[in-house]
């Protein structure tokens, strides 16, 4: 029997017989995943459906910023607002049209390290960043657009054309938009984006765009003062227009950041980086609030943007929401804050949090609404596959790289993992499922059938071990390396975060049990970032961001195709990649993705994707879960099946700048009423 297994397992995998040992248990169908149902559908809409770009006859503003008008410190509003503002429909709006006032009091976890973001600088996320930066396109809200009209909706790039032949792509941007300072949005800011950000070596923005981002060898040229022209070695790469959402090309202020820049007459490309410090107030955005008040490790305040382009059908500019906080604490806190309703908002993501937060929401007087989602939380192991000297590796940790690179150690790891007791630990009940790596279940491209899961198995994980060459050669319980060492892999992982920590120490536990040792280097925020960045680990555990739920975003993510667009092996110095055979195969096929127009030709080739991926073990999953969104019963316009992580996250996908508060429950809890921010650097905002 046991030998029929396998070698009907070796036949399903397409390899010689010899190679697989009786004794590891044979891949099978990915578990099924408890019935856990989404709270809350959503409305399914066409892109049109959201928004559209025109000029209204009349605008208006909240009278105090009237005021400032009044005074001679601002410019009237129709001169602030561009020719053709955004102008988001009624109809698409849960509670219609608002009112202006009132607060919204985010809890986060990260700390702002400073505003130049095209420099690598974080924000402090939970949404800070979301709210602040603009981009050419925009994904999150594309939850609730009909899978007919997929495809990222405009933003600042108000419409695009692709040539006939479909290697170039015209892009108009919106005519007149300024920053919040009155500084005019045009094409200096992509030029300055494109040329001394994305194209310069020595800068890396935040999320870390570079030209692959946008496909090898892609070129912008500017045209006139809206219009450029992006050239590209294939045809149609509708990926790029995804890679002008969020994260990606979301242009900063050229009128401030260029004359810090090196090539402009800057000081160094440190001193640009850290030109704008966190207590830097105004920093010029084309978000809806601008940041006027920064307390180290308390709060950072924001007011609105008197500039913001966007409006609703009556006129009415947006925001309506005066202020946002952002509360300096931790991410926990942000669960805890958000059901007592001394917060407004939280993403429920720690799913040691979510019995506690689900008993207190049931109560019929909590002042927070709380609604699961899709299951599109998820955590992998990612073994770094480079062996030529990404992250500078020493004799201990280039063994290691070795190992990862040798399937079979790779499957010790994963038949290693007890998933089912992983999920476990965290939170029993029907939240989590087993998590095979790759493609999300439930997602539209996923596939079970190319699906290859390796079931927990101790044995197996030990017969995978002696495979690559491990063996516990001084019999103290730990495989040893040739040399006669115990084999020590480092697992970094965030700190900041419950679940991660958990996550790993759970791994960490299930790797001791089959003889292999791994230490713990947890790390938080930016560290862990420059880490994982720079290739510093052995392994990394990671909550998996949005191309392995949709695919068609982030999809240079999806296999190295470029020297650092995947997570887990990048280039090293001298830029030269040593791709496995398999992920040779991996950026075949993301690239022939990317290049592909035809639906059923992609889904086919989402198929070869996850089944190379899943044999392989790219990445070992360990478990996925649906998360919740935590908001204030008092917010208005929350659009119904809202998820808290798909194309973007829910501060994105709620569209805050159309979110108010009707006039009966504000709180009156603003910070700075009847201020607006000042000029760039000033000590703080302007008021009456
Ligand atoms: C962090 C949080 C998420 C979300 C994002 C937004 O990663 O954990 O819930 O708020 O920031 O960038």
């Amino acid at each position: 029997m046991h030998m029929k297994s396998a070698v009907l397992a070796a036949l399903m995998l397409g390899v010689s017989s010899f190679a697989v040992h009786a004794e590891m248990a044979a891949p099978t169908a990915p578990p099924e995943a408890p019935k856990f149902d989404a709270q809350g559908e959503p409305t399914f809409v066409n892109r049109s459906d959201v928004y559209e770009y025109k000029a209204l006859d009349a605008y208006s503003e909240p009278a105090w910023v009237t005021a400032f008008v009044d005074a001679g410190k601002l410019p009237p509003l129709a001169d602030r607002l561009p020719k053709e503002p955004l102008v988001y429909k009624t109809a698409n709006m849960v509670d219609g049209n608002g009112v202006y006032g009132d607060v919204m009091r985010h809890v986060i976890g990260g700390r702002p390290e400073g505003w130049n973001f095209w420099a690598g600088r974080s924000y402090g996320w939970g949404g800070i960043d979301i709210g602040l930066v603009e981009c050419l396109t925009r994904t999150g809200p594309l939850f609730e657009i009909n899978s007919t009209d997929l495809q990222p909706m405009p933003n600042l790039a108000k419409s695009w054309d692709w040539s006939e032949d479909g290697m170039s792509l015209t892009v108009h941007l919106i005519e007149g938009a300024k920053w919040s300072d009155g500084d005019p949005f045009d094409t200096e800011d992509i030029d300055f984006y494109w040329n001394d950000v994305v194209m310069d070596p020595e800068v890396t923005p935040l999320m870390g765009a570079s030209q692959e981002t946008y496909g090898a060898g892609t070129t912008l040229e500017i045209l006139d003062a809206y219009t450029f022209k992006m050239t590209f070695t294939t045809a149609f790469p509708e990926a790029v227009l995804y890679a002008m959402a969020y994260g990606n090309f979301c242009p900063g202020p050229s009128h401030v950041l260029k004359p810090k820049h090196p090539k402009y007459g800057g000081e160094s490309y440190e001193a640009f980086g850290n030109a704008f410090p966190a207590d830097y107030m105004n920093f010029p955005v084309m978000g809806g609030w601008t940041v006027v008040e920064h307390r180290p490790d308390d709060i950072v305040v924001l007011r609105r943007n008197p500039y913001y382009w966007k409006v609703d059908e009556s006129g009415q500019q947006l925001p309506y929401l005066d202020e946002m906080q952002y509360r300096l604490s931790t991410w926990g806190d942000r669960d805890i804050q958000a059901v007592a309703g001394t917060g407004d908002f939280s993403n429920l993501e720690q799913a040691e949090n979510y019995v506690e937060s689900l008993k207190k929401a049931a109560d019929p007087a909590s002042p927070a609404k709380l609604a699961f989602g899709p299951r599109t939380i998820g955590y992998s192991l990612y073994p770094n596959l480079s062996a030529n000297g990404w992250g500078e590796p020493d004799e201990r940790a280039q063994a290691v790289r070795a190992l990862n690179r040798d399937l079979n150690f790779r499957k010790a790891i994963t038949y290693a993992m007890d998933r089912q007791r992983l999920g476990d630990s965290l939170v029993k009940g029907p939240f989590m499922t087993q998590y095979p790596g790759g493609i999300y279940a439930g997602t539209s491209y996923y596939d079970a059938a190319s699906t290859s899961f390796y079931p927990y198995s101790a044995d197996s994980a030990k017969e995978a071990l002696k495979a690559a060459g491990l063996e516990d050669t001084d019999g103290n319980g730990f495989v040893n390396l040739a040399g006669g060492d115990d084999l020590n892999v480092v697992l970094l992982t965030g700190s900041e975060y419950a679940t991660d920590k958990n996550l790993a120490e759970g791994v960490v536990a299930m790797m001791a049990e089959v003889g292999v040792k791994v230490t713990l280097n947890a790390l938080p925020g930016k560290d862990l970032d420059d880490a994982r960045n720079s290739g510093k680990f052995d392994w990394v555990i990671f909550r998996n961001s949005s191309e392995l739920i949709t695919m068609v975003q982030n999809t240079t993510a999806l296999a190295p195709v470029g020297p650092t667009t995947d997570l887990n092996h990048r280039a090293n110095a001298a830029g030269e990649m040593d791709l496995l055979p398999y992920e040779e195969e991996l950026v075949s096929t993301v690239n022939a993705f990317i290049a592909e127009r035809d639906p059923a030709k992609r889904v086919e080739l989402a198929k070869t994707y996850q089944k190379v991926y899943t044999e392989n073990l790219d990445g070992i999953g360990l478990v996925a879960y649906p998360g919740a969104l935590i908001i204030n019963k008092r917010f208005s316009n929350i659009p119904s099946g809202a998820p808290i992580f798909m194309y973007n996250w829910a501060e994105d996908n709620i569209i805050r700048e159309r979110v108010f508060v009707a006039a009966d429950k504000q709180i009156g809890a603003e910070l700075h009423p009847n201020t607006l921010p000042g000029a760039p650097g000033d000590a703080g905002p302007m008021s009456n």
